[in-house]
């Protein structure tokens, strides 16, 4: 499990851009960046959660703003990431966790607004999110950026073609952002995730006693449990950290052994 005491100490005093920061893994991973001493700059929709984040932050003293910003508007992420600048003075990480998980069709029933969208933002909206953040870590002097991909960008299950495509598109993404940056000192991973307990997975009628109740019947996976969102922040943090320092244009797993499993 996450200790208090996993602190990447070459994080401290460096500056991160986290988008999906109001919920989710995003949030976990800005609260643990922060607690790492990093300012974190966070974006996102649900302007609600990002303002509870926002407030609670301010009320610890944990140097985290968030800003609602749409990453498919790429005039908005721009604007984010010179904000993020403006605030905190430099930029050295960036980690993609928006996204959104849509289930329940064959290729055939989803429309073209339906896969429209899902590319736009897990696939362009993390490109566009990069794109604007590059020339600010090569301004820093180097930097790392994680960007949440997924077990479907390896192995699926029926009935998310656009979700898969796009993870898919995302890990392809980081690798090939790792080469093309690895002259700017600006590493670039993918982290592959697996079943994580966040409002994604969590269903609207979930039982009591949800996640502890949900054991291998929710996905199989050699550890028995669906993860915690720290459990995630806390690999991320580690990606960032120089003790990563050889490590890009990787799809770092962290599925609890959902990918090793045959049956
Ligand atoms: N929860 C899981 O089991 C799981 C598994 C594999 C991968 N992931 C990935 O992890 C990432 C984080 O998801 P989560 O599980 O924390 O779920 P979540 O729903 O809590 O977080 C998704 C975040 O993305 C933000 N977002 C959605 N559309 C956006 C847009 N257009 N512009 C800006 N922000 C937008 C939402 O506001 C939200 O904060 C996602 O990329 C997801 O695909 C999650």
């Amino acid at each position: 499990m996450t200790r208090a005491t996993d602190r990447f100490d070459s994080l401290s005093g460096k500056v991160a851009l986290v988008t999906g920061a109001a919920t989710g893994i995003g949030r976990a991973t800005a609260e643990r960046l922060a607690a790492s001493g990093m300012a974190v700059y966070g974006i996102g929709g649900d302007a609600e959660d990002g303002a509870a984040l926002a407030a609670s932050a301010a009320a610890s003293g944990a140097p985290i703003r968030f800003s609602p910003v749409d990453i498919r508007d790429d005039a908005a992420v721009r604007a984010a990431v010179a904000d993020a600048v403006e605030a905190f003075g430099r930029l050295d990480a960036v980690v993609n966790a928006a996204g959104v998980y849509r289930t329940g069709r064959r290729a055939e029933e989803v429309d073209e607004a339906e896969w429209a969208l899902t590319l736009d933002i897990n696939l362009s909206g993390t490109f566009r999110v990069c794109r604007a953040a590059l020339p600010e870590l090569r301004r820093a002097g180097g930097g790392a950026i994680v960007n949440i991909a997924s077990v479907h960008a390896l192995a699926t299950v029926p009935l998310v073609p656009a979700y898969a495509a796009s993870k898919g598109g995302v890990l392809a993404l980081s690798r090939q952002l790792a080469l093309d940056y690895a002259a700017d000192r600006i590493r670039v991973n993918a982290l592959i995730v697996g079943s994580v307990d966040t409002r994604m997975t969590r269903p609207a009628d979930a039982p009591a006693g949800w996640p502890e109740s949900v054991g291998l019947s929710f996905s199989p996976t050699a550890v028995p449990r669906i993860a915690q969102p720290a459990e995630l922040a806390a690999v991320i943090a580690f990606l960032l950290s120089d003790s990563a320092s050889f490590i890009t244009g990787s799809g770092l797993v962290a599925d609890g052994g959902m990918t090793a499993l045959l049956f």
